[in-house]
């Protein structure tokens, strides 16, 4: 698995940390920046990762900001992009389980470090259910024609 990673500046420690654990998980990753807390605008970045994702440079991606709202839009404008703003571990399963979710996006003002490994390792190591999902997953692609 090949993972695309950015933020803005409110997110830009928490990235740092799942560039650690994606190192620890021995997972591939590029670093779309930002690369310091000094203000940047999020819509950029969060272009960039989607769109490596959505043309399959990329398999997944996660984009961190202070809320995880603004890049979670800025992604989900994308198109072939399911970006999941997730905060608990049971949403980060379940929007991989059933949602196929290929961009997984947190707050860094919103969670705690420790639950934010929590949730990405789980999103990271938790496949597409398939079956009934996959008719859902292609009416929602359906609504970007
Ligand atoms: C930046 O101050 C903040 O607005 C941004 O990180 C994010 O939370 C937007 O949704």
């Amino acid at each position: 698995m090949l993972v695309a990673i950015g933020s803005d500046h409110g997110g830009f420690r928490l990235k740092e940390e799942i560039k650690q654990l994606m190192t620890e998980m021995n997972i591939e990753f590029r670093d779309f920046g930002t690369y310091s807390t000094e203000s940047v605008d999020y819509p950029e970045i969060s272009r960039n990762v989607a769109q490596s994702v959505a043309n399959g440079e990329f398999s997944r991606g996660i984009i961190i900001c202070g809320t995880g709202i603004g890049v979670s839009i800025a992604a989900n404008k994308i198109k072939g992009i399911r970006a999941a703003l997730c905060h608990d571990v049971f949403s980060a399963q379940m929007s991989r389980e059933h949602n196929d979710a290929n961009i997984l996006t947190m707050g860094e003002r919103v969670i705690g470090f420790g639950l934010a490994r929590a949730v990405a390792e789980k999103w990271l190591t938790t496949e597409f259910a398939g079956g009934r999902h996959a008719r859902r997953v292609c009416q929602i692609a359906d609504l970007e024609a």
